[in-house]
């Protein structure tokens, strides 16, 4: 099979690795990719926004499969691009319709979709700028610390936790009056305030069977501690030693299930993954947010831990046949530290020479901000690489991955020292 993979980060490098790793694969080409994806296959510089040029592109070179890694190109219609065009339809297309994607694409809607399919999530309501006053009679009858988000897609950057009534109501303000987010915020969901304990687990469906893929625990504040901003992710750890089969039998059944069953119901297409962003209180679980993709870098850690064929896996998916494809994961932990840039996730400077790659020898690395010029390789992003290392158990992991993060060197680099710190007492 020629296979497509759109997206260009460390997530995307990690796919690509194991697709390629398939004797189902012919060729892999990669939009846009990074350094790290040209070593799997070919890097196309492709608009993905441009569903014409991609599709045009699918259709010169005999792609088979689509496999899409980010969430804009779904929420804005790829599936529904190739789905709807005679040339392209027989291409099997891995990541849902425009209308699935909506899990992701609008928290209003997820809320809704969740409420009418029994899935438990914190309570909330939804207010424009015509409804700001009604918004703030909301918020007297929460506690704080108060949740505001954002409807729309915004980079992961769009919830903003309040711990006073004051900066809740500036917040709405920024949000409603004053376009914080552009678009994004024009409709703010409020919620209820969930304290517990955080993890996601990952499905990849056909919209009627599916299967549960290793879970995942990412750690998103750049500091340690959880301390300060949010970034797209410091680091992951999987699987997640507080998740036992009790819970996770309990995350099946009243999380999962109705999930899939609600897409059923609602005739939605749906072939690819679902991210479950899960707050566990007491040992209850609860969603805090669905993506209807893998996270970054929640694959990097998930992916490696795959024993089975992965290609085989995305195409059963996208046959509809999702229930008898083989998923054999292996035993252990996989722990990965992300490097960035000095700054991040401010600004920060980049263009600077990546050095003791040849030097890593217990970890696997995925390219996310990595760009080569000549035989040298430059940072390129906020995010540069995550460094991924196995073990039997959780302290060997963080020893290597430690280990190796230390061993690659570039001006500024910064990375957190706690990943995985918080597991060891649910050892
Ligand atoms: P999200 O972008 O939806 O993943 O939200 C960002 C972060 O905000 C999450 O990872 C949680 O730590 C936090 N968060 C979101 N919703 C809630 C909630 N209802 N209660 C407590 N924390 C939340
Ligand atoms: N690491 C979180 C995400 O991919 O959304």
């Amino acid at each position: 099979m020629n296979i497509l993979l759109i997206g260009g980060g460390g997530r995307e490098h990690a796919m690509a690795k194991r697709i390629v790793k398939s004797t189902l694969c012919d060729k892999l080409f990669i939009a846009p990719g990074n350094a790290g994806t040209a070593q799997c296959g070919t890097n196309v510089s492709l608009d993905i926004g441009n569903f014409h040029e991609v599709g045009d592109f699918a259709e010169a070179h005999s792609v088979h499969m689509v496999v899409v890694g980010p969430e804009s190109p779904l929420v804005n219609g790829m599936c529904d691009h190739f789905s709807g065009k005679d040339s392209l339809k027989h291409v099997l297309f891995v990541g849902p319709c425009s209308r699935g994607a909506m899990l992701e694409g609008s928290k209003d809607f997820a809320k809704g979709f969740m409420n009418r399919n029994g899935i438990p999530t914190a309570a909330y309501r939804s207010f424009t700028r015509d409804t700001f006053d009604e918004a703030l009679d909301f918020l007297d009858t929460l506690n704080a610390p108060y949740v505001l988000k954002a409807d729309g897609l915004a980079a992961g950057k769009g919830v903003l936790i309040c711990s006073t009534r004051e900066e809740a109501v500036e917040g709405l303000e920024e949000m409603l009056h004053r376009e914080r987010f552009g678009k994004a915020s024009q409709t703010v969901v409020i919620e209820e305030f969930l304290k517990g304990r955080e993890m996601s687990v990952f499905v990849i469906t056909d919209g009627k069977d599916y299967r549960i893929l290793p879970a995942a625990k990412d750690y998103k504040r750049i500091g340690d501690k959880d301390t300060g901003a949010n970034t797209g992710g410091m680091g992951a750890v999987s699987p997640v030693p507080f998740a036992g089969k009790k819970l996770m039998s309990r995350i099946e059944e009243r999380i999962i299930k109705p999930t899939i069953r609600g897409i059923q119901k609602e005739g939605m297409v749906y072939r690819g993954f679902i991210f479950f962003g899960l707050m566990i209180c007491g040992d209850d679980p609860f969603v805090i947010e669905y993506n209807v993709r893998l996270g970054d870098p929640e694959a990097e850690v998930i992916l490696p831990r795959i024993e089975s064929d992965f290609t085989a896996l995305l195409k059963a998916v996208a046959e509809d046949s999702a229930g008898s494809a083989e998923l054999k994961t292996a035993p252990g932990y996989a722990l990965c530290v992300m490097l960035a840039s000095g700054g991040y996730p401010s600004e920060f400077d980049k263009g600077f020479e990546i050095r003791g790659i040849a030097e890593v020898s217990e970890s696997e690395l995925f390219f996310a901000g990595v760009e080569s010029s000549g035989d040298r390789l430059l940072t390129a992003g906020g995010r540069v690489m995550a460094v991924t290392a196995r073990a039997g158990n959780l302290r060997d992991a963080r020893e290597k991955a430690y280990h190796d993060a230390r061993v690659i060197d570039y001006k500024g680099k910064y990375y957190r020292r706690d990943i995985g710190l918080d597991l060891i007492p649910f050892l």
